[in-house]
């Protein structure tokens, strides 16, 4: 009897310290220990049933049964701080492959219209509104566009004003100015009236320096019709620099030579920075220099389809990017195309 209550005692002792002991388990290794230290084949429930032989026959069933029902307990408690532990071990494995959701995105850069496009886009509002249309024209001419049909034969000295690249391809170039789009858009429109304006880039085989680029836009305009006279290139220019810089400007026509307009003239604005007083920008004239002009030259008009004794016209030719400089106060034609974000963000 008294050995049947030590053991039942035992037993009891056995399972409160397994429990106890489930619970400081935290890995597969410690609950592999724990399996061997308790229902191992040397285990402490395997000793405590080795001793039953010492009971009498009558108290063993007894003893017996506690014995299995506490190897079934640690059992079941096994099963379930194996599950417990597997468990853990899976969230911790998905917590440390998983995408962090909150990290933040890349910062995409923003893109803005560049100070060129911005120009060039409000000289096509002030034009449109006067009657122009944009007539895009070729970059890649020949020198018969380019040059000859604007009275400039080869050999002829004032081809000295524009040097230019010439193609491997004999006879073509890149365009020098957009004047030849005159002949394309007079032989486009032949023989009604017109009124466009040809804007794009041109090229020029020169020294880069704050004032000039080897590449830059120009846009050229140009009218025909009947009895077209001076005075309305001076109004349609006066219209353009007042809507581009402010409704004071005043304009001046200097006399000039283009082989391809007679008469010719340079047009120059007042400077909007001093109010015609003098000052750096205008280096102390009171006047800027904004563009080339003058009637259509006869032999022009005829080179694009158009009858001189019936139709007259006039051009003008202007670089937005000059026009962008005076109105911004911008220092250095180079900065245009240097592809540098510091200046071109000042635009965006
Ligand atoms: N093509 C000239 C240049 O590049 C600019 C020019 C002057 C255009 C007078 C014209 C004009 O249409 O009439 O220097």
């Amino acid at each position: 009897m008294q050995e049947e209550i030590g053991l039942l005692q035992e037993l009891e002792r056995i399972g409160a310290e397994a429990q106890a002991g489930l619970d400081q388990v935290a890995d597969a290794e410690a609950l592999a220990t724990w399996r061997q230290t308790y229902l191992g084949k040397k285990g402490a429930l395997t000793a405590a049933l080795r001793s039953l032989g010492r009971l009498p026959a009558e108290e063993r069933p007894i003893v017996g049964q506690r014995a299995n029902q506490l190897r079934e307990t640690l059992e079941a408690s096994l099963e379930a701080r194996q599950a417990q532990l597997d468990q853990q071990a899976l969230t911790a494995q998905l917590a440390a492959s998983a995408i962090d959701v909150r990290l933040p995105g890349r910062p995409q850069s923003l893109g803005a219209m560049h100070i060129t496009s911005q120009t060039l886009r409000r000289i096509y509002e002030i034009f449109g509104g006067l009657g122009f249309q944009v007539f895009p024209s070729r970059e890649v001419e020949d020198d018969v566009t380019n040059f000859q049909m604007l009275n400039l034969p080869p050999d002829h000295p004032a081809r000295d004003m524009w040097s230019t690249f010439y193609l491997t391809d004999p006879g073509l170039l890149l365009r020098t100015h957009t004047s030849p789009g005159q002949i394309h858009a007079m032989r486009h429109y032949h023989p009604e009236p017109l009124r466009v304006i040809l804007p794009g880039k041109c090229y020029r085989f020169e020294q880069v320096t704050s004032r000039h680029e080897f590449m830059f836009y120009q846009v050229e305009g140009l009218a025909i019709a009947r009895n077209i006279t001076m005075a309305d290139l001076k109004g349609v220019l006066l219209s353009f620099a007042r809507q581009m810089f402010g409704p004071e400007r005043r304009l001046r026509f200097r006399p000039s030579y283009f082989p391809f307009t007679e008469p010719s003239a340079e047009a120059d604005m007042d400077c909007a920075l001093c109010g015609g007083k003098g000052c750096r920008v205008c280096k102390g004239t009171g006047w800027l220099e904004i563009l080339g002009c003058g009637m259509v030259h006869p032999q022009v008009l005829r080179n694009g389809g158009y009858d001189p004794e019936i139709y007259s016209g006039f051009a003008f030719g202007m670089g937005p990017e000059r026009i962008a400089m005076l109105k911004h106060g911008i220092d250095d034609i180079r900065l245009f195309y240097s592809a540098d974000l510091r200046f071109l963000q000042q635009f965006a």
